[in-house]
């Protein structure tokens, strides 16, 4: 069986392709490289020393979706990555995000109707959430109303699987991530944000190597104990991990629900004034940070509880931040170093 995993190119998906190899998985690569390069191919196949399949398709394009299936028709199983994923630039530009984040996954629910089985691992977030009341967040959370369209096509996205894998032979998997950080021990693959950065993590190692003046930390008057935002940074290799673990137990699915829903996250929260702290310590750099306000969006606190993936799922977070941000470190000086 040959896995698809689109968006296998970008930040997760290419640590997700490495671990499916690792685990003698036979992977076929989807990417537009409208976020990523094919210097990740180069990285991923230097790792494991296997070059995954490759097309160059924007999945917007529905015959080249189907024109790929009518190639690659040992395909019954999709880890489905490929999404636009800026917060801010969503609600600059929320056809952009409903067409390339929604219909690209009825395209791809469409071929996957066709066989007689077939497993589909959604890539979701814990943005679903918005603030949730009670922490740490377990998966029967409410889902709220949606603070940004990025956030909506995640909404809808589990909504049309839920709708699809009901009516049809398809077992999915939605998995919630919390915020994925750092890079492969390799230094072979890692996060490649185009322009300024979103995104605490590269924002701080971009400041530390000296890319960036100074990182500006969004409020301090938070209700948290030093009054920063509180969030779940999650090693990006054991979130990729947990999507073999997904994939498996929908290949084997005995005894599960035809959709099921796990948050990925360590179910320990750091605010960003210990991110820093911690960075400081692994890195052994002064950060220069300035407080600046609040940023439009922003909660307060986010962190898993990981029980129904460490007893459902049979997966469990193992490295800890202070190896993600050594990583992600290690990562922005070999790419600064080319
Ligand atoms: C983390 C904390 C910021 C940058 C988003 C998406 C989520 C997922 C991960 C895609 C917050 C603070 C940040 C900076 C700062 N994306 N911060 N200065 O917002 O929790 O999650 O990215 O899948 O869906 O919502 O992550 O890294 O942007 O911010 O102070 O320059 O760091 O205020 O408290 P976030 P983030």
């Amino acid at each position: 069986m040959k896995v698809l995993v689109t968006g296998g190119l970008g930040f997760i998906g290419s640590h997700t392709v490495v671990e499916l190899q690792n685990e003698g998985f036979d992977v076929v690569v989807i990417d537009d490289l409208s976020n990523s390069s094919l210097d990740v191919l180069d990285g991923i196949t230097a790792i494991t020393g296997k070059k995954p399949d490759f097309e160059q398709i924007d999945l917007r394009e529905k015959k080249a979706v189907q024109d790929f299936f009518k190639k690659y028709t040992d395909v019954s199983g999709i880890i489905h990555f490929a999404a636009s994923k800026a917060v801010g630039e969503s609600v600059e530009n929320p056809l952009l995000y409903y067409e390339n984040n929604l219909s690209t996954l009825v395209y791809l629910l469409q071929e996957l109707q066709k066989k007689d089985q077939a497993q589909f691992i959604f890539s979701s977030s814990c943005t679903v959430y918005g603030q949730a009341e009670k922490m740490p967040i377990t998966e029967d959370a409410p889902v709220q109303q949606a603070m940004s369209p990025y956030g909506n096509t995640k909404q809808i996205g589990e909504e049309i699987i839920n709708d699809v894998a009901k009516m049809s032979n398809i077992n999915a998997i939605l998995l919630r991530y919390f915020n994925p950080v750092g890079a492969h021990e390799s230094t072979e693959i890692g996060e490649l944000p185009k322009g300024t950065p979103q995104n605490l993590i590269p924002f701080i190692t971009q400041t530390a190597i000296g890319l960036r003046e100074q990182l500006s930390v969004f409020g301090n008057d938070y209700p948290t104990p030093d009054g920063t935002c509180i969030r779940d940074y999650i090693h990006v290799v054991d979130l990729a991990k947990a999507h073999v673990t997904a994939l498996k137990r929908l290949v084997q699915a005995k005894n599960m629900d035809n959709v099921e829903v796990f948050n990925l996250g360590t179910g320990t929260g750091n605010s960003v004034l210990e991110v820093i702290n911690v960075f400081e310590k692994v890195s052994g750099k002064k950060l220069s940070y300035k407080i600046v306000d609040r940023r439009e969006g922003d909660i307060t606190e986010a962190y898993a509880d990981t029980t129904k993936a460490n007893d459902v799922l049979g997966w469990k977070a193992e490295l800890p931040i202070e190896a993600a941000l050594e990583s992600a470190w290690k990562w922005e000086q070999k790419v600064r170093s080319k």
